[in-house]
């Protein structure tokens, strides 16, 4: 089995996992530098990390079109019902669901999580994903943690994490020097770098952060560019 994952920009991720695609934070239409438009994605799920805006900005079209199922936190969840978006779950840290190829865990993350319209977004989330035989933390905007070295343990038939998708940016969420003792913690096989370059303020050279990842043994990592698939498992 294998996994594709496509980062379309900024901290949107399509995550393909041969039984359906999921779409990991959705941001299109005002992301610079976006691979692709909002009306043309396609998905099966969505998996929210929180409610700031460079996250959730084309939410609500994309569910309402697609009718995919969004998975977020209670607040997000009460945010888009009161929107008209029905296929909803609603869930918090630790939960674990069934999404298509597999399953989804809320981690935690450090962050905020106000909406746009100034809305409490409840608390920011990380997502443990387990799909099409591949595992893949997708940390979220989030600042270093120590329980990164939880998540990324081996599960109980001993598999570690494949795929570990962080946050580089600085300022915002962890910087290089952060991420990279993020998969100092997290130990997965690959480690990939998100929210970077959108704007000047978190620019980061990505390609020279996956560098010093694989000088210092720690992972394989490489910075794809926008809309360029990377094949796992
Ligand atoms: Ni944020
Ligand atoms: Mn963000």
């Amino acid at each position: 089995m294998s996994v594709t994952l496509t980062w379309t920009g900024h901290a949107t991720w399509l995550v393909d996992t041969g039984h359906g695609t999921l779409l990991v934070d959705p941001f299109f239409d005002e992301c610079p530098g976006c691979s692709t438009q909002a009306q043309h994605v396609a998905c099966d799920a969505i998996l929210v990390t929180h409610g700031h805006f460079d996250h959730v900005a084309d939410l609500v079209a994309i569910a309402r079109r697609t009718g995919a199922k969004v998975f977020c936190n209670w607040e997000i969840g009460q945010w888009l019902g009161r929107q008209g978006v029905e296929n909803v779950q609603p869930m918090n840290h630790g939960g674990r669901v069934a999404v298509p190829g597999g399953t989804a865990k809320m981690e935690i993350a450090w962050h905020s999580s106000s909406l746009p319209d100034g809305t409490y977004g409840g608390n920011p989330c990380g997502w443990l994903l387990d799909v099409g035989g591949v595992r893949i933390y997708v940390a979220g905007d989030t600042a270093l943690f120590s329980d990164m070295e939880r998540i990324g343990r081996p599960d109980a038939a001993g598999r570690g994490l494949d795929v570990a998708i962080l946050p580089i940016g600085d300022l915002f969420t962890m910087g290089p020097d952060d991420a990279l003792e993020a998969v100092r913690l997290l130990q997965p096989k690959l480690a990939l770098p998100s929210h970077y370059g959108t704007w000047p303020p978190i620019e980061q050279d990505a390609a020279a952060w996956a560098r010093r990842v694989e000088a210092a043994k720690l992972a394989a990592a490489t910075a794809p560019g926008v809309g360029e698939p990377v094949r796992v498992g």
